[in-house]
């Protein structure tokens, strides 16, 4: 039934924007996709979260993984945690540019929400992750993020009994093992899912949820804005690379993005496209904060994005009116931020009732 909406929506939304062309509207620029024939019926809710089957979802792992999550034991120095980088309170990313970790050093690139990563196909702003568990290994002993090794993070977690006791009723073995670590921080991630937002009762069926100033901004984002050709599916993204010509103006002068990982040429400055979904909560925006504000985003793809020899073709100027992109700005401000409680209501764990 819930398909049946959607593709009916789609539908809708592909007439919508016909009607409303009024005569002094400039014509929508042409890129070389056909935009409206990736989009429109493939903007919807979100399908159940993807979880592997050797790690499942049970109540006690959920558990076990948001205490790693809210745990600065894992750092070297007892600093810092998962959260101080992806905060329930800064959308699960921090407050930027680009983030803080042990010792006070500057990473190059921006902090990425948690949220909805579990729909990832590749993890990371240039794909070097294939799973969230994968990834959960990685900032443990990234020298600028936790700065720790996992001999002796493993080690700190042998010695805590309180621990040693919950892996052994989640995994049944001891001692402890980083890849139970990455399975339990990942099952904890795939609960911090937006199931719900006033975007989503609207594709349910709620005509209601959204104003007519935030139906003027879908209508655009998946029209005239040109969104839909990249942010598309239910988590608002592809899974693939672009390059927007971002402004590098974080402490890297030069980020090759998905080209370090593949080192084909026609990768370079491209970067994985970010979900729409929660982005009011966590400016500044891109990969290294180069946008400070939504408005401040809108206006650079108003432009067509920046100037790079390698920038996507589906980049072109929107000529989008300022009632236009205060429209789409609305459209995602309160259609798009999540009002479910595993993403809205996420409670830290104060150290005090972590394990001992
Ligand atoms: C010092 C800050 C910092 C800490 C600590 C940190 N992260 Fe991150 N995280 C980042 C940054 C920055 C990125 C993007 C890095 C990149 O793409 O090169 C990122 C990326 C991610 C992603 C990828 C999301 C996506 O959309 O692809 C996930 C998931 C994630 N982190 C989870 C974690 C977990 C779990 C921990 C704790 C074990 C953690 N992070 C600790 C800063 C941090
Ligand atoms: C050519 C593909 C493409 C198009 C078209 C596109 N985007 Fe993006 N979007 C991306 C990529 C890739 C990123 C991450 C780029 C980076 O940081 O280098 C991104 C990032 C974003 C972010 C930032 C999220 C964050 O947390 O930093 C928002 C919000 C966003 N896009 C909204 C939009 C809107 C609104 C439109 C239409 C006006 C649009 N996008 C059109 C590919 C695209």
């Amino acid at each position: 039934m819930r398909e049946i909406q959607v593709l009916l929506l789609g539908a809708f939304f592909l007439f919508i924007p016909l009607l409303a062309r009024s005569g002094d509207t400039p014509p929508v620029p042409t890129t070389k996709v056909n935009v409206h024939s990736l989009g429109p019926e493939r903007i919807g809710d979100l399908p159940p979260v993807p979880v592997p089957v050797n790690n499942p979802q049970t109540s006690k792992n959920i558990l076990l993984g948001k205490q790693l999550y809210f745990d600065t034991r894992l750092s070297k120095d007892n600093t810092i945690s998962c959260a101080s980088c992806h905060s329930p309170d800064k959308g699960f990313s921090d407050a930027g540019p680009t983030s803080k970790g042990i010792k006070d050093q500057l990473g190059g690139r921006r902090s990425m929400p948690v949220i909805n990563a579990a729909y990832n196909p590749l993890q990371f702003w240039d794909g070097r992750a294939e799973s969230l568990e994968e990834q959960a290994k990685g900032p443990i002993q990234n020298p600028v993020e936790m700065g720790n090794t996992h001999e002796n993070a493993l080690k700190t977690l042998n010695s805590i009994p309180g621990y040693v006791d919950s892996f052994k009723q989640v995994f049944g073995s001891t001692p402890i093992t980083i890849d139970q670590v990455a399975q339990a921080i990942a099952a904890f991630e795939r609960t911090v899912v937006t199931t719900d937002s006033l975007f989503d009762r609207y594709v349910r069926g709620d005509e209601k949820s959204l104003t007519a100033q935030e139906k003027m901004g879908l209508e655009i984002f998946n029209g005239k804005g040109h969104c839909t050709a990249c942010h598309w599916g239910g988590n608002f993204s592809d899974g693939r690379f672009h390059n927007l010509a971002v402004t590098q103006v974080g402490p890297l002068q030069v980020d090759k993005g998905r080209f370090d990982v593949t080192q084909d040429p026609e990768d370079l400055g491209k970067f994985r496209t970010m979900t729409v979904r929660d982005a009011a909560l966590r400016a500044p925006y891109l990969h290294d904060g180069a946008e400070k504000t939504l408005e401040d985003l809108l206006e650079f793809y108003n432009r067509g994005g920046g100037k790079d020899p390698n920038l996507d073709p589906l980049m072109v100027p929107l000529g989008l009116f300022r009632e236009e992109i205060q429209a789409l700005a609305a459209f995602i401000k309160n259609a798009l931020t999540s009002l479910n409680p595993e993403a809205a209501k996420v409670q830290p764990i104060p150290a005090s009732n972590l394990p001992k």
